[in-house]
């Protein structure tokens, strides 16, 4: 199997029991689509929902109510099927297996028997490939991009590394570019599959926050969030001018901050939210992700 594939088999079946746990922030995504469509009336038409996976983070019924056409594409044929089990008319879901990172064919199959110097050129010859997006058919109202771009290429060069990188040496410059030139592609290839007056919802996990038992701050970047926001999580919408500084000191996650040119190249910003994602709940350990979406309209 391929590399990339089987890391997110991996986590698609840990995660697929989190139907519950993620209800709050389903619930918080269905409001930010029904926001977006006050803005520009996205019901009714079609829906693209990039690296949907078991669609536990995803408010299915509303979107399959809300929606004409749903097409769903992921790396994971397993994780859309449990997606098609928990929605009532399968029949309105298209489902497209493809690779949205764009260099997976450019990948050997691992990754763990290669020096730190032998990663780094492999990442700077590493090209983006669209060719997933040459197999969608037509255009589509609503994109979203479901927490995919932190997933696309680092989990498996962090999780494969025989060595420890060091947090601002050369494995991770080159990494956090690799991340860029990847959400660049991904983006661009997005745009061509927008209707002009379309919303893309590019959804990231941005931070994420560890608490042991006893709610203390696990690692100084939660502790850093945490104050930023006063002790209180419902403040959150406080650091959305601080990303960049937040991002540079908070060790942000891997491909959740492309610079704002690549997206200004393409795209208009409507807005931007941040929720918090309770992502893990048990007795000595809580997770949570600091989720930014930015909506974009296609620039005219
Ligand atoms: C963080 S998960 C999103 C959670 C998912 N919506 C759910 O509720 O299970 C990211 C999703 O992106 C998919 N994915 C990751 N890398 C991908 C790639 N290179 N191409 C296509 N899909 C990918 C994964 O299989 C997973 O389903």
């Amino acid at each position: 199997m391929n590399i990339l594939k089987e890391q997110q088999v991996h986590d698609n079946l840990q995660n697929q029991n989190k139907t519950e746990l993620w209800d709050e922030y389903r619930q918080l995504t269905e409001g930010l689509i029904r926001n977006l469509d006050g803005k520009r009336s996205i019901l009714g038409g079609r829906a693209l929902l990039l690296g949907a996976g078991n669609g536990n983070d995803l408010p299915l019924e509303f979107l399959e109510k809300g929606f004409e056409e749903i097409v769903l594409v992921d790396i994971d044929q397993s994780a859309l099927d449990r997606l098609l089990t928990k929605v009532s008319d399968p029949n309105k879901f298209k489902t497209v297996i493809a690779d949205l990172s764009g260099v997976s064919d450019q990948l050997p199959s691992s990754l763990s028997d290669k020096s730190e110097a032998e990663l780094i050129h492999l990442m700077e010859g590493l090209t983006y490939n669209p060719t997933w997006a040459t197999s969608i058919q037509g255009q589509f109202d609503f994109i979203m991009t479901c927490h995919i771009t932190t997933q696309l290429v680092a989990p498996v060069f962090m999780n494969q590394v025989s060595f420890l990188p060091s947090q601002f040496g050369a494995f991770n410059v080159n990494l956090n570019k690799l991340a860029n030139l990847v959400v660049e592609g991904l983006i661009e290839a997005i745009q061509s599959l927008l209707s002009v007056k379309g919303v893309l919802l590019h959804s990231t996990d941005t931070f994420e926050l560890g608490f042991d038992g006893n709610g203390n701050p696990l690692r100084p970047h939660t502790a850093e969030i945490i104050k930023a926001v006063q002790g209180d999580l419902s403040k959150l919408y406080t650091i959305v001018p601080l990303l960049g500084q937040l991002a540079e000191k908070s060790n942000h996650i891997t491909g959740s901050t492309a610079p704002l040119e690549v997206f200004e190249k393409l795209y208009d910003r409507l807005t931007t939210f941040v929720n918090a994602w309770h992502f893990e709940d048990s007795p000595h350990f809580q997770k949570y992700y600091i989720v930014f979406g930015y909506a974009l309209t296609k620039k005219a």
